[in-house]
């Protein structure tokens, strides 16, 4: 429920140089605008669990796969209450090997932020979204040049919309041969 969220809850550290980078309010317009009712989504880095608690708790409906490479005791008591969260303690490249081609609504990628992590992650996860879902991510701002390179080379084009935390989100074609 949106009124249990703090929009201003910082979602990496409680000191934080980018505050508007690293709070909630841009992320809750993110999932209002962009996530389809009773998607499946799948979230690549769940480090605190800060953006996947606000996930589940604004969207009931989804089916929510968040996966980490580190066992975090704080991100498992914060999503623990959640019935419609899974969490996958793996490496995210390899759990999309799991998944088949255009199983998934959204993906949100928010794993290391270096041009060939993203890119590597666009390659492995954009073909697991059906045609008109979403290939989305975090820390598409100036700070992380390099996820901006890695989103535009792969797209060839920049996000169809960036968000106030620095979302961004790629809407897939409904005729995906291009990609
Ligand atoms: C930026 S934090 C995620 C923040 C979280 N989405 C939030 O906003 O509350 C990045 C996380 O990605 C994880 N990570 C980095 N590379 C990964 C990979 N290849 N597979 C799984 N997890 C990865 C790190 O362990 C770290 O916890």
């Amino acid at each position: 429920m949106k009124s249990d969220i703090d929009p201003l809850e910082p979602r990496m550290w409680e000191i934080d140089q980018f505050p508007a980078h690293n709070q909630l309010s841009g992320f809750i317009d993110f999932v209002e605008s962009e996530v389809p009712e009773k998607g499946k989504y799948v979230e690549l880095g769940t480090f605190r669990g800060v953006s996947c608690a606000a996930l589940a708790k604004l969207r009931p409906d989804l089916e929510i796969i968040t996966i980490d490479r580190m066992v975090n005791p704080e991100a498992a008591s914060r999503l623990s209450p959640f019935s419609n969260v899974t969490v996958q303690i793996c490496d995210a490249l390899d759990f999309a090997g799991t998944i088949s081609d255009g199983e998934i609504d959204v993906v949100y990628i928010d794993t290391d932020h270096d041009y060939s992590s993203v890119w590597e992650s666009l390659a492995k996860w954009a073909p697991k979204v059906v045609p008109g879902g979403v290939v989305a991510g975090h820390d598409y701002w100036k700070e992380f040049q390099e996820v901006i390179w890695a989103v535009t080379d792969f797209f060839q084009n920049p996000p169809t919309r960036v968000y106030a935390d620095s979302s961004w989100a790629w809407h897939v074609p409904e005729n995906n041969e291009a990609q």
